[in-house]
């Protein structure tokens, strides 16, 4: 759920004020990760010490900080080598503050300091451990067990190098980790792993580098070589130690820069080529030199890690004209579905290939059944599409919330096939519930819109949805995307259906028409924020509507809730008469989706019933349709377009209520509060 960010200049002369400009910047790019407070640790003047600064609240309350406690001019000179490490944090343990936020230090001295995304499981054994020897705690973090475990194999192991260090203490924790350690006793190295929390580092050099991989170096068997001693007992602790040679080919360069990060977006401004790390990669930099070692080699492990070329583009990741990336996203949508599509659909010989599953089609279409799996918007991409996936692959289809998934211990069987939906492809509980399926010998489907993220390694096929770095935390073109990938599947699933071939090419005609579409759509955004401005003051907002509408009430009303902070529910409309027109009078206010479709009929009978119950609805209707508009002075019109496709149209009417009533509130559009765009932990 956290941010984190470190740079390394070898042989490049920076300032430690240009560092921290880097630091700052960086950790701009990842506050869409968790913002409630921020820190970075760099180099004392006299390059004896670490100086930290940390800030509860946005990195701009950091940026403040900086300027004031580093305005001498012994920051402006330059060194030749340097580390740094930043982090802006997503409170987990411990309240956001100045205490509780990172780097973590492992003593007074600032001796080894660590920022830290994920969950440390075991933090309490550990803290227990260390407090038997004497370690007292001063914040209420799970992360600051790291430092202080590093820094009591420093003491207990003095002939261990930095990298031993960090890895002796890896294999002491359990959990979800990424972490980047910085040491005043090791000046101008840096070293870095993860485990089930992303990680990649970017590297910079002058001319182009002379290889693409990165040899990993393996561990021989542990070796139970030290032994520690517990102090109640007296009895020796074993501390495993691994025996992996410094005897290597890594990456040497001349002058090279490196960034550790999060996500790419925060180092493509400054490289595009990256290694992404592997759960339980150690990747550290000495004299220049990146290794990456591993303790233990199995069978399957490739002998090198490959440094891959980003495709992103720097603009987008910038805001442009927009006030808000989470605006810039909702009017991306035109493009984005395009290029969701790009190089996948033929329209003049409507055939459509996904590259990424094509070869496992025909054992997909031999499955027991399809299960969609993801969490929040991802979960609703699923739900917008069940119906469609139902009808063209004749197959039952199972749309399942991760966590609840897990929660239920689902049977899963070796003849299941299971998608895995989710924009970042790193969301903890999405990616426990694609392991259980996969340890039960389901076929693994990714759908992501994060390359090289976890999710997309861990499926054995899957399809990246295209839609662009989306940064606002609130996902918006990111389900469209996810949304139209679902519906490819589903045309591919069905090329061979000859009963099916008209409804395919009613979709597929409706496909080439949608980016024109959405442009429509958004040229509603006036008359949204004029709706905007009549509901803002509300607490509560009903969304209501049915078929293949329905995933739009539950998109709608979670677009509502997260960013305005107003109640909101999305309420399948054949469920009104059973117990929410209870809440409908004159003043509660209410949204209906009717359109003319297979459920038309049904739909005026909700919207009956709530009239007739002085509920004055906003109601979103075809264009024209002038019967339904008759039922209330408030309307938006949307082109007609084929049923299954419809639930595109209406939620982009959704994401600009609730970013105009967001915006109204005074709300933190991009980064609302309490929530982060990664959730990493369960
Ligand atoms: O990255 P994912 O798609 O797996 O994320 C799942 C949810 O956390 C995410 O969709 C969340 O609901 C959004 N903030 C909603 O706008």
């Amino acid at each position: 759920m956290c941010g984190i960010f470190a740079y390394l200049n070898y042989l490049t002369p920076k300032s430690r004020l240009e560092v921290l400009d880097l630091l700052v910047t960086g950790l701009k790019r990842l506050e869409y990760r968790g913002y409630d407070s921020t820190g970075v640790a760099i180099d004392s003047p006299d390059s004896k010490n670490i100086v930290m600064v940390k800030r509860t609240g946005k990195v701009k309350v950091l940026e403040d900080a900086i300027l004031e406690h580093f305005s001498g001019g012994e920051y402006s000179e330059p060194v030749m080598t340097h580390i740094g490490i930043a982090h802006t944090r997503w409170a987990t343990h411990g309240v956001p503050c100045e205490r509780n936020s990172h780097p973590h230090r492992s003593d007074e001295g600032n001796g080894f300091v660590v920022v830290h995304n994920g969950i440390i499981t075991n933090y309490n054994d550990v803290k227990t451990f260390l407090a038997k020897r004497g370690y007292e705690f001063e914040s209420d973090t799970d992360t600051e067990v790291f430092a202080k475990l590093v820094h009591h194999l420093w003491k207990t192991h003095p002939t261990y190098s930095f990298r031993e260090l960090v890895e002796q203490a890896i294999l002491q924790v359990e959990g979800a980790f990424a972490i980047a350690v910085k040491s005043k006793h090791f000046p101008g190295e840096c070293v870095a792993s993860r485990r089930s929390s992303p990680l990649l580092v970017g590297i910079k050099t002058k001319t182009r580098l002379a290889t693409d991989h990165i040899p990993i170096l393996y561990g021989k068997d542990d070796k139970k070589l030290t032994s520690d001693q517990d102090p109640d007992s007296g009895k020796p602790q074993v501390l495993p130690r691994s025996d992996s040679t410094s005897e290597f080919m890594p990456l040497e360069e001349k002058e090279v820069e490196y960034f550790f990060a999060s996500d790419a977006s925060a180092v493509i401004e400054h490289t595009n080529r990256v290694i992404y790390l592997e759960d339980d990669d150690v990747a550290a930099v000495r004299d220049g030199t990146l290794s990456i070692h591993r303790l233990k080699k199995s069978l399957d492990d490739p002998h090198a890690r490959e440094i891959t070329t980003l495709k992103m583009e720097i603009q987008q990741i910038m805001k442009g004209n927009y006030d808000y990336f989470m605006q810039k996203e909702i009017f991306e949508q035109p493009d984005s579905v395009v290029n969701t599509m790009r190089g996948r659909v033929r329209f003049d010989g409507n055939a459509i290939v996904l590259g990424g599953i094509k070869d496992y089609i025909p054992e997909i279409k031999r499955c027991r059944r399809l299960m969609l799996i993801g969490c929040g918007t991802s979960y609703h991409s699923a739900v917008a599409t069940r119906q469609l996936l139902e009808e063209l692959t004749e197959l039952p289809v199972m749309v399942e919330l991760a966590s609840d998934f897990l929660d239920r211990n689902t049977p899963i069987f070796r003849d299941d096939v299971c998608f895995f939906i989710s924009q970042s492809g790193e969301t903890a509980d999405t990616l426990m519930a694609l392991r259980y399926c996969k340890q039960r010998g389901a076929l693994i489907v990714g759908i992501t819109n994060t390359v090289g993220s976890s999710i997309c390694r861990e499926s054995h096929c899957g399809v990246h949805i295209n839609a662009g770095p989306e940064i606002g935390v609130a996902s918006t073109k990111a389900y469209t995307s996810q949304f139209i990938s679902l519906v490819m599947f589903a045309l591919v699933m069905s090329e061979d259906r000859l009963s099916l071939q008209q409804r395919r090419l009613e979709i597929l005609q409706a496909l080439s028409n949608l980016a024109d579409q959405i442009r429509e759509v958004l040229k509603l955004d006036s008359k949204v924020q004029e709706l905007a401005k009549d509901l803002y003051q509300h607490k509560s907002l009903l969304i209501m509507g049915r078929g293949y509408n329905f995933a739009t009430c539950l998109e709608g009303a979670l677009k509502v809730k997260e960013l305005t902070y107003m109640h909101s529910e999305g309420i399948m409309a054949g469920e009104l008469k059973h117990g929410p027109l209870a809440l409908v009078d004159g003043s509660m206010p209410v949204l209906m989706i009717v359109l003319r479709d297979p459920v038309y009929v049904k739909c005026m009978n909700a919207l009956q019933q709530v009239t007739s119950r002085k509920g004055c609805p906003v109601i979103i209707c075809e264009e024209g349709d002038e019967e339904t508009k008759a039922f209330s002075s408030r309307h938006l019109e949307i082109p007609r377009t084929v049923d299954c496709l419809q639930g595109i149209l209406t939620v982009i009417p959704m994401q600009l209520l609730s970013y105009h009533i967001a915006v109204l509130r005074g709300c933190d559009v991009d980064c609302p509060r309490n929530l982060a765009k990664s959730v990493t932990v369960e």
